[in-house]
């Protein structure tokens, strides 16, 4: 059985709703509470058995590299205080998992960041998980886990999906399927950012996906979509015309942390968790 050991991090977006925090300091370094969103996706990944993580930056995102490194300096300071407990999390991530990098030198979208990264991925299905989305459950597997179960079963590219407001619709890449079990569509065409009265559904991709490598290839043969920019959306499109795409409804809350109000929604659902966990 194929397992997914690869986890594919695009991070070179300008993330330009959060300006000016993002001018000098990535998107993915924002911190809910005190960890930066990078962090969680790889945690998340990291539960699901993944211990290689890909990370695509671009100008200006040296502070992802640096956050997986040793700090020599800060860590001397701080070693023998009651400080360095709050550095265990970060070094158990760095002891366990791999981490290479690749820059997007010019940002042409997701579809794009996705080929860029594939030199670090190579000929084989992988994860991808966009860290501005903080995706959370309250008990049993992360939403990632959840996938690479349901890859172990169907052997095809998965998108994770939620229901949206009809009217959110024009945000994010909307599909149109069966459902073949409770939860699991077989995706059969996909609209990137619609209109609400051209949406096929109101059900939403968020930004975990699995990929089986031949979506390298398409990317590569799909010509520039909306915005001019590469669109994952319509590479998998074509995967899904051929029945190879499977819409999966996870069990969890997903955060947009990419924009300011989702951003503040999950800093107090976190730091309320937190202060609970505390408690007990
Ligand atoms: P977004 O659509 O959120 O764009 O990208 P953005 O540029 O990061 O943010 P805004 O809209 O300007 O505020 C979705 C994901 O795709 C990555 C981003 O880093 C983010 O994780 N991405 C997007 C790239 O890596 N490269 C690109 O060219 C575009």
């Amino acid at each position: 059985m194929t397992v997914i050991k690869k986890c594919l991090f695009p991070a070179a977006g300008y993330g330009t709703r959060f300006l000016p925090a993002t001018k000098a300091m990535p998107k993915e370094m924002l911190p809910i509470v005190t960890k930066p969103l990078i962090q969680y996706g790889v945690e998340e990944a990291m539960e699901a058995g993944i211990t290689d993580m890909a990370i695509v930056t671009g100008r200006g995102k040296r502070a992802l590299e640096d956050h997986f490194d040793i700090s020599y300096e800060l860590e001397h300071q701080i070693a023998g205080s009651d400080k360095e407990s709050l550095l265990s999390g970060t070094r158990e991530v760095m002891e366990q998992c791999n981490f290479s990098y690749t820059r997007q030198v010019e940002m042409k979208g997701l579809g794009h960041a996705i080929l860029v990264g594939g030199r670090l991925i190579g000929p084989e299905p992988f994860a991808v998980i966009l860290a501005d989305d903080y995706c959370v459950t309250e008990s049993g597997d992360g939403v990632l886990t959840q996938m690479v179960k349901l890859y172990a079963q169907y052997q095809c590219s998965i998108v994770a999906i939620e229901e949206v407001p009809k009217d959110e619709t024009y945000k994010y890449g909307v599909i149109e399927g069966t459902e073949e079990a409770e939860g699991i569509f077989r995706i059969s065409n996909m609209v990137e950012k619609p209109a609400p009265e051209d949406a096929p559904s109101n059900l939403a991709i968020i930004g975990r996906y699995i990929l089986t490598p031949d979506i390298f290839q398409i990317i590569e043969e799909t010509p520039p979509g909306k915005n001019g920019e590469m669109q994952i959306t319509d590479a998998l499109l074509a995967q899904a015309k051929q029945g190879r795409v499977i819409g999966y409804k996870f069990r969890g809350r997903r955060f947009d942390c990419g924009s300011v109000a989702g951003f503040i929604d999950a800093t107090n659902y976190t730091y309320q968790k937190e202060q609970e966990q505390a408690k007990e």
